[in-house]
């Protein structure tokens, strides 16, 4: 089992098929590598578990406000893999503060696929994006959901660019990244 589709599939991630494939175009180069990976949404675990068996050297955040989850099961899933998860909301800036004090202040990757309402997302990216690596991905699923973030993001001053063939907002993800960032606007 040995790529996105697969572990997707097998640890039950609420992913297509789809986002399986893009992930693995988007992420193979970064398998092996000492990365800061942080996913807004965690639901019952699947993706912190998949992540945790894709990337090896990782260090795996998620963030969820377990609205939907029973206390017995979010207690169960506070470690999951290698993954460290944080309770709280996902427009809470102070939340979003304790994490980046965590990573010492650096991500390469941020996927946001957590509540996608706009006040949410926008919060999120106001206070994360700015402690994105300079070559880092910022990745928000299902922005069709909130076309109003769109607006946001795009005259908001913080320095970011969108890669070419994931700009697409009716698409399955969004990624974003800094401006000038040393690697290709183009990501495979
Ligand atoms: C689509 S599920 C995440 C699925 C998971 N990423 C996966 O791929 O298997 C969305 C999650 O976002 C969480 N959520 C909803 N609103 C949130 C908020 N305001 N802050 C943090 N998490 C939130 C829900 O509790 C739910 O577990």
């Amino acid at each position: 089992m040995n790529n996105l589709k697969s572990l997707f599939r097998h640890h039950n991630v609420q992913k297509s098929d789809i986002h399986g494939d893009l992930y693995d175009r988007i992420f193979h180069t970064m398998r092996d590598k000492k990365i800061v990976f942080l996913e807004i949404g965690v639901y019952q675990g699947g993706s912190m578990r998949a992540w945790s068996d894709y990337f090896s050297e990782a260090a795996i955040y998620g963030l969820d406000n377990y609205a939907a989850i029973s206390k017995d099961i979010s207690e169960e899933i506070e470690n999951v893999g290698r993954a460290v998860i944080f309770k709280g909301q996902q427009e809470d800036e102070k939340i979003l503060k304790r994490i980046i004090d965590q990573v010492c202040g650096i991500f390469d990757v941020i996927i946001d696929d957590g509540g996608h309402q706009s006040l949410q997302i926008e919060t999120s990216f106001k206070v994360l994006f700015p402690f994105l690596a300079s070559d880092g991905l910022y990745i928000i699923e299902d922005l069709h959901l909130a076309p109003q973030t769109i607006e946001f993001i795009e005259s908001s001053d913080l320095n970011y660019k969108f890669c070419e063939g994931y700009d697409n907002f009716d698409k399955d993800i969004c990624v974003i990244r800094k401006k000038g960032a040393i690697k290709s606007q183009k990501i495979h």
